[in-house]
């Protein structure tokens, strides 16, 4: 029986903790907020959660990563595990803590965080090595950018050797990384990173189209830059289009990119069509904004078939 291909995810890690308020306190100002939860999260795992919720099982996804030897570690191996992701490559390290993200979260849904990555930052050659080991399989690898620098170069690196494609969300923007971009297939940067990364302020189409075209120029394949509710903006060697959004009441906006990259790897194993898999993806992302919580936000594959039909 011929067996389907793998999503690799290599990344980061985090217990999200999360406070709802509705303002933000001055410097030297104490302010009493409305809720507080902590939800497994960190770009790598949302992604990898809405890779592994699409997939139900026709692909497996396998995680390389790494967490502290503490209970943030630990529950979030537990919630990977309940999600039919493997965890045999994440390394778990003693006296390091895991990586945590402070998120705030305001009434509208908007958020901002402030993230300290512990373990993440241990993720080195040993792990590229792990994939090496495990990537015979791989139909895609998955990353983003909460790993060290010299980390990301080497994972890279060896996955354009072994012809893997690529997506990179290159989040959160890093300064000087766009040298190792060369080859990419994929990079979905949302409009700051695009900014940051094309010096062009992005804030509609055009400024999206000639921002993507730029970052094209570093040798990468496939630029889709999503702006929000605005849309997004896809540029390939023949495609330079604008798709739309859906209209939804946003409870929490988080892990929105994280939904849409996980279904996105999902989908280009699926679809040979890229506009068909940013269409999947972005209905992916919708879902998961209209619930709280990062990994735990992300849509099943019959919530997506669903949203599609009833929304077409
Ligand atoms: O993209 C959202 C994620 O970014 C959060 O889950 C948080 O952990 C930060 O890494």
């Amino acid at each position: 029986m011929k067996q389907n291909k793998d999503i690799i995810v290599f990344g980061s890690l985090n217990m999200d903790l999360v406070v709802k308020t509705s303002k933000f306190p001055n410097l030297s100002e104490t302010i009493i907020c409305d809720e507080f939860y902590t939800s497994p999260g960190g770009k790598g795992g949302n992604q990898a959660v809405a890779a592994a919720r699409l997939a139900d099982n026709e692909y497996k996804v396998k995680f390389i990563g790494r967490v502290g030897d503490d209970i943030f570690g630990t529950d979030i191996l537990k919630n990977l595990l309940k999600e039919n992701i493997d965890i045999s490559n994440i390394e778990i390290t003693k006296n390091i803590s895991t990586g945590i993200a402070s998120i705030f979260i305001m009434p509208n849904g908007e958020n901002s965080v402030n993230a300290i990555y512990g373990a993440n930052s241990f993720v080195n050659e040993s792990q590229v090595n792990d994939f090496e080991k495990i990537s015979t399989n791989a139909g895609v690898i998955l990353l983003q950018q909460e790993i060290p620098n010299k980390t990301l170069d080497l994972i890279l690196k060896k996955a354009k050797k072994k012809f893997i494609p690529i997506i990179l969300d290159p989040a959160p923007y890093r300064e000087n990384l766009t040298g190792i971009y060369k080859n990419i297939n994929i990079i979905t940067p949302n409009e700051i990173e695009a900014s940051s990364l094309s010096n062009i302020e992005v804030k509609d189409s055009l400024s999206a189209k000639k921002a993507a075209r730029y970052i094209r120029n570093f040798g990468i394949d496939t630029v889709i830059i999503t702006l929000g509710s605005n849309g997004i903006w896809i540029e390939t060697e023949n495609i330079s289009e604008h798709v739309d959004t859906y209209k939804i009441k946003s409870k929490s906006s988080v892990a929105a990119g994280d939904a849409f990259n996980g279904a996105l790897a999902y989908a280009t194993l699926k679809n040979s069509n890229i506009i068909d898999s940013v269409d999947l993806a972005i209905a992916a992302s919708s879902i998961s904004v209209t619930r709280e919580g990062s990994q735990s936000s992300m849509a099943k594959r019959y919530e997506v078939e669903k949203f599609m039909q009833s929304n077409r």
